[in-house]
């Protein structure tokens, strides 16, 4: 089969507005999970193997472009400049797909759609010899889609703007997938009319064509149609959003993620779970995050771009962004973690702490209520209570580096840049300026005055009253 792939080629339609999205941004490239609806098609295109795809872009053809160049390098671009309808698209790319034996056409709107699916159409086409083989499917409501109108070995669809009454009553309607074979394709392309209450250019009307000329034209049922449900507005978003993220946790969960929640889970569809991972009710997790065997995720966290480590554990409400989380590190609750700091084995965050652009070493320690940022942290370290790297002066921002074995006392202020190295010691509430050398205590702080009889005489001085 893999040699026939090679004669195939996709075309994905996406040059469509999406007017009731209410948007500036086009339509494909709204989010659900927090992936452009225009990744998935894609994605299922290349899961069933296809290489050689194209996407026909054209309203704010310059951002879906960018993102393709982007995301997918490998997927070429053709403008579509005005919107004429799908014929008009599959047209304009037609010096494209011709190269081709076969041509694949998909809307970029219909994110739910599978590999096996696609797999599945192509396999057909090529078993039964067809020159068109398109998926259709049954719905119980099928308002606004194209019917399929069957006339002995005769397919036509007619939109549901042009159809009579007697047709709209058809439940049997196009997914808007497609397998042409290029040369039944390019033979009937330029012969597509816009006479229609659209006045549009309908693909379509190809296949009445295809088959006037002699061609096997099928359409192939598909036995759900879920996978073609097409994202139109926010509520068809939000619920196609929802058919998502349950196939991903199913997924996950047959593979062993203990999900204590699936109704309040978000994971997104790039997300890479370990074995035997357990997440607590309420916890998203989004991007191209990737979490360890055994690690358990606390409610109300959020991670983004976050490599979490075998054994790691999250209490709950700890929010990490692009940065590593080494095994067996244990976070929070109440913890913020972001922009590439990257925490190695061992190594305890507690309670109301943010990390920022930092490195902390093996098995150091920042139990409570710290910030530190821009700050390298040797190993077996550990940060008193309410240490603050004071790493911006206003311009800009200063480096900390502190070495093995340190220990920070409580409420030192470490104003960058500074270094503290190997076995260095601060007394508590020390404000650190100049750098402490190997071994040495720092203390900065003023000493303490106890002034005798204080209370009694302030008695005296107000009058005695207390
Ligand atoms: C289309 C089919 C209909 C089918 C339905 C399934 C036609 C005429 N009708 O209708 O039979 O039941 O899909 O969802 O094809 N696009 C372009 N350029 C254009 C016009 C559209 O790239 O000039 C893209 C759109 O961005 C979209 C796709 O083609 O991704 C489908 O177009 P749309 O206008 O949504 O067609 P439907 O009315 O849904
Ligand atoms: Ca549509």
């Amino acid at each position: 089969m893999e040699s026939g792939k090679n004669n195939f080629c996709v075309l994905i339609l996406a040059a469509g507005k999406g007017t009731r999205m209410h948007s500036e941004k086009p339509k494909v490239l709204q989010n659900i999970l927090e992936e452009p609806i225009l990744f998935y098609p894609i994605e299922a295109v290349l899961g069933a193997g296809f290489r050689h795809v194209s996407a026909v872009v054209g309203y704010a053809g310059e951002q879906v472009a960018g993102w393709l160049q982007n995301s997918y390098p490998d997927v070429e671009t053709i403008w579509q400049r005005e919107q004429l309808g799908t014929g008009h698209a599959v047209k304009i790319a037609a010096d494209w797909w011709k190269r081709y034996d076969h041509v694949l056409i998909l809307p970029g709107d219909t994110p739910l759609i599978t590999s096996d699916t696609l797999r599945s159409l192509m396999e057909r086409h090529v078993e039964n010899n067809n020159q068109c083989t398109f998926l259709s499917f049954d719905i119980p409501d099928p308002e606004g889609y194209g019917r399929v109108i069957r006339d002995g070995l005769s397919v036509r669809i007619v939109e549901h703007k042009d159809a009579t009454a007697e047709e709209r009553k058809c439940r049997e309607v196009n997914s808007g997938m497609y397998v042409f074979s290029s040369s039944a394709l390019a033979s009937v392309i330029d012969d597509l009319g816009c006479e229609n209450h659209q006045k549009e250019y309908y693909l379509p009307d190809a296949i009445p064509l295809i088959h006037k000329a002699g061609g096997r034209v099928e359409a192939f049922k598909a036995s759900s149609h879920t996978e073609f449900h097409g994202v139109n507005d926010p509520i068809q978003m939000a619920e196609s959003a929802e058919c998502l993220r349950t196939r991903i946790l199913n997924e996950a969960m047959r593979k062993g993620l203990k999900c204590m929640d699936p109704r309040s889970t978000w994971i997104g569809p790039e997300v890479v779970i370990g074995e035997d991972v357990t997440i607590e009710p309420n916890v998203q997790i989004w991007g191209k995050s990737e979490v360890g065997n055994c690690a358990r995720i606390g409610s109300f966290s959020v991670l983004r771009g976050a490599k979490i480590g075998n054994g790691a554990a999250l209490a709950g409400s700890v929010r990490i962004q692009d940065s590593v989380i080494g095994d067996h590190v244990t976070v929070g609750p109440f913890v913020f973690i972001r922009e590439n700091t990257v925490l190695a084995e061992h190594v305890h965050v507690g309670r109301f702490v943010e990390i920022k652009k930092s490195v902390v070493g093996k098995s150091s320690k920042i139990p409570h209520l710290s910030y530190i940022g821009d700050t390298e942290i040797g190993t077996g370290t550990n940060i008193g209570a309410g240490t603050i790297t004071c790493n911006y002066d206003g311009v800009k921002k200063n480096k900390t580096k502190i070495g093995s074995n340190c220990f920070i006392g409580s409420d030192t202020m470490l104003v960058a840049p500074v270094e503290l190295e190997d076995n260095a010691v601060t007394g508590a509430g020390s404000v650190i300026t100049q750098d402490v050398p190997e071994g040495a205590l720092a203390v900065a702080r003023a000493r303490q005055r106890n002034i005798e009889g204080w209370h009694s005489r302030k008695q005296k001085n107000e009058g005695g009253k207390d």
